[in-house]
């Protein structure tokens, strides 16, 4: 099967229901990272953002300079229903591979990575080295499981993941992940990475 991964298939796959990487809530991993952030001007980037319980749960803790990133409509209109004064410029309806003028302290990861083809990997981390400033972290959660090859979510493990980052990042922490929400404990790595 070769899936079109385009914005149209992602917005499709929120018009129809078709969701069930959402967990409806902001996840417990992310969420124990967010309560020990203590500078609320930190300039933070969700990429692939979804509906992003993250960013609703950030912004309402007081830090307003949270971004989100996506390129499917639907799952932004959502988040500003939820959360109707979140500024509209910090709502990025683009392709996180073609995003400009921004540079960031933080990015947050949670299953954009897992949905972007395997062939786009690399690129990943070069554009997360890019849009971050100096010293600034990559943090988040990626699967540790084998998982899908034809369509996301594609899966991977700690040795493959290191390989994609390894000239771009320095470990902080990369390790199991112990606070995982129920229906992905045991199958996820907690990382935070610095950019050299
Ligand atoms: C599996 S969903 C995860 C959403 C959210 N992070 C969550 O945890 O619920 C992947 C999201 O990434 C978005 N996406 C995929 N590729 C993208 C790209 N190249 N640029 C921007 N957004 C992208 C999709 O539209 C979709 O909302």
């Amino acid at each position: 099967m070769n899936l079109q991964l385009d914005s149209e298939y992602w917005n499709d796959r929120y018009l129809n229901n078709e969701f069930g990487w959402d967990i409806g809530y902001v996840s417990t991993p992310l969420k124990n990272y967010i309560d020990v952030l203590t500078d609320k001007n930190l300039k933070i980037l969700i990429p692939g953002a979804g509906n992003s319980y993250e960013a609703e749960y950030l912004f309402n803790l007081g830090f307003k300079n949270v971004y989100l990133c996506d390129y499917a409509e639907e799952p932004l209109k959502n988040f500003l229903e939820r959360v109707p004064n979140f500024p509209k410029k910090q709502l990025l309806q683009v392709d996180f591979f073609e995003l400009e003028g921004h540079k960031f302290d933080l990015v947050l990861e949670q299953t954009f990575f897992c949905a972007i083809t395997p062939m786009l990997r690399t690129q990943y981390f070069e554009k997360m080295s890019e849009i971050l400033n100096e010293k600034g972290i990559l943090a988040g959660v990626l699967f540790n499981d084998v998982l899908n090859t034809d369509k996301p979510p594609y899966g991977g493990n700690q040795l493959l993941y290191y390989s994609y980052f390894k000239k771009l990042f320095q470990i902080k922490v990369f390790e199991k992940c112990y606070h995982s929400v129920p229906a992905r404990a045991g199958r996820e790595l907690f990382m935070i990475l610095q950019k050299h």
